[in-house]
């Protein structure tokens, strides 16, 4: 394979593991990637993800390309979740091959990473030749060996989910953002009946406590402020502490409590059958933990929700909620919503509007149900034609927005800490997120990750603008 890398260009550490086999020689050889993109569709624990293996490949010694199509590798790391998240991988692909080709005709190599990668791998290798590496959610340390086998001329594939997990290969955080996200659960046991996830990710899997608290450690030397404990039922998290004594999400998030320079927690995305009473009490006690909570209820009609296979009914769902805010009254209340799930009559999706009053959502995500090839509902009866599911998804919108719009409103008045994001559009303008994890813009003199004390003085659905008042000690 030496032989390949044209004359003049240093050996790559990925050649090293190309000796590696995973699949046949059969593409042309290219000289090992130097420069690589990573691309994450999905939820936040795709992105996270997508920041392990860019680490991974740094430390493998390559850099990060600025644009995508002039990188020599490309990462899609994917989502299946709905349909049309799956469709975005085949065009993306096809844009990188055209607008990534290179004055010699080559392309750069591209990697499929993530859920597609996992439920679709081997039609993803027969319709994309121009793919040459799959590789599933569990798998994502081989990374390097795959590409250099790739590299080398071949194609590799990896979606075994081995029940020992991969963080243990991948390498120590280093430099992070202010925000950082920690995957601390993985895979879903819950087997909602339209839903892919628990096939694309596995069973539930916990990471040890004892890796958690000092990934968290690492992340704060590295510049967070903020963590955001991440899992497809990041309340299903179980382990033991330090001392051998069971331990749910409410004592792990009280041991990263205790992390100096550690000053907000948050966690996501939840099931209302895991909120249990140490977690809604750690609401009133941890003054870490941010009043926000993300708690789908997916459709307000129990009839629906049985059908789902959620394990609520509506109102065991809003005598849950009354629980979580008799502890933290402010609670910011988030919420994933189907609408047209096979069989919805318009009675039922009336329920489902009646819930989101009762509820009061400080924001939420709503979809149109996406039949996904082998899960029960696909296989249903009642498939709800796409404009009836278009016209529901409208209505939902319009009272999401208008209990985001109160939400908002009725923080006006309010002084709250605002962990600075990002710069704002116009000049001085930055943007942050109060702990109800709403955006706010305003201007002042900060810093990208400062903690300041802003008054909020307007709001829309989406955001509110406030006035800096001054830069909060440490
Ligand atoms: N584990 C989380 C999130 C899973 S996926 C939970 O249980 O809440 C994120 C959201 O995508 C789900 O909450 C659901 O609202 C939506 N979703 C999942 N499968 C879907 C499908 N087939 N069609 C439309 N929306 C879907
Ligand atoms: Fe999917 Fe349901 Fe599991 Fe959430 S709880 S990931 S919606 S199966
Ligand atoms: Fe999508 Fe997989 Fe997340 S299907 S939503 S990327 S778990």
């Amino acid at each position: 394979m030496d032989g390949m890398v044209p004359a003049g260009t240093l050996p790559s550490p990925l050649q090293s593991a190309a000796n590696l086999a995973y699949g046949p020689r059969l593409m042309t050889a290219s000289p090992p990637p130097r420069t690589f993109h990573v691309k994450s569709f999905g939820c936040q624990m795709n992105v996270y993800d997508g920041e392990r293996m860019a680490e991974l490949l740094t430390t493998e010694g390559m850099t990060a390309a600025d644009v995508r199509e002039q990188a020599d590798l490309v990462v899609l790391n994917t989502c299946h979740i709905r349909e049309k998240a799956t469709e975005k991988v085949y065009s993306d692909i096809g844009r990188i091959v055209k607008e990534g080709r290179r004055e010699d005709g080559s392309v750069p190599l591209i990697a499929v990473a993530g859920c597609v990668a996992q439920a679709e791998g081997e039609e993803i290798m027969a319709r994309a030749p121009s793919v040459r590496v799959v590789v599933g959610p569990q798998a994502y340390h081989r990374l390097p060996a795959m590409v250099a086998e790739a590299a080398a001329g071949g194609r590799a594939t990896e979606t075994d989910m081995p029940a020992e997990a991969k963080f243990a290969a991948l390498p120590r955080r280093r430099k992070v953002g202010a925000s950082a996200f920690l995957t601390v659960q993985e895979g879903c046991d819950k087997f909602c009946t339209y839903c892919v996830v628990p096939y694309t990710r596995g069973a539930e899997l916990s990471r040890p406590y004892a890796d958690l608290v000092s990934e968290a450690q690492a992340l704060v030397e590295g510049g967070a402020r903020e963590i955001t404990l991440l899992g497809q039922n990041v309340n299903a998290w179980s382990g033991s502490d330090n001392r051998g004594r069971p331990a749910g999400l409410a004592a792990l998030a009280e041991a990263l409590a205790a992390i100096d320079g550690l000053e907000r927690i948050r966690y996501m995305t939840s099931h209302p059958a895991d909120m249990d009473d140490a977690l809604i009490a750690a609401h009133g006690s941890n003054s870490k933990l941010m009043p926000f909570l993300h708690l789908p209820v997916q459709s307000g009609s129990d009839r629906v929700l049985k059908a789902m296979n959620r394990s609520h009914t509506a109102e065991s769902y809003l005598r849950l909620l009354e629980r979580v805010r008799a502890e933290r009254p402010d609670i910011a209340l988030s919420g994933d919503f189907i609408v047209g799930f096979p069989g919805e009559t318009e009675a039922e999706f009336a329920e489902t509007l009646q819930i989101i009053d009762e509820a009061r959502y400080a924001q939420a995500f709503s979809f149109k149900y996406s039949a996904r090839p082998g899960t029960p509902a696909a296989t249903m009866d009642g498939h709800i034609a796409p404009e009836v599911m278009d016209e529901r998804l409208q209505r939902l919108l319009a009272a999401l927005q208008r209990h985001s719009l109160a939400f908002n409103q009725a923080s006006v008045g309010k002084r709250c800490t605002v962990l600075v994001e990002r710069k704002g559009r116009h000049a001085g303008q930055w943007l942050g997120k109060s702990p109800w994890l709403q955006s706010v813009h305003f201007t002042g003199d900060v810093a990208l990750g400062d903690l300041v004390e802003v008054d909020l003085v307007d709001a829309g659905p989406n955001s509110l603008s406030g006035r800096l008042v001054e830069i909060a000690a440490g």
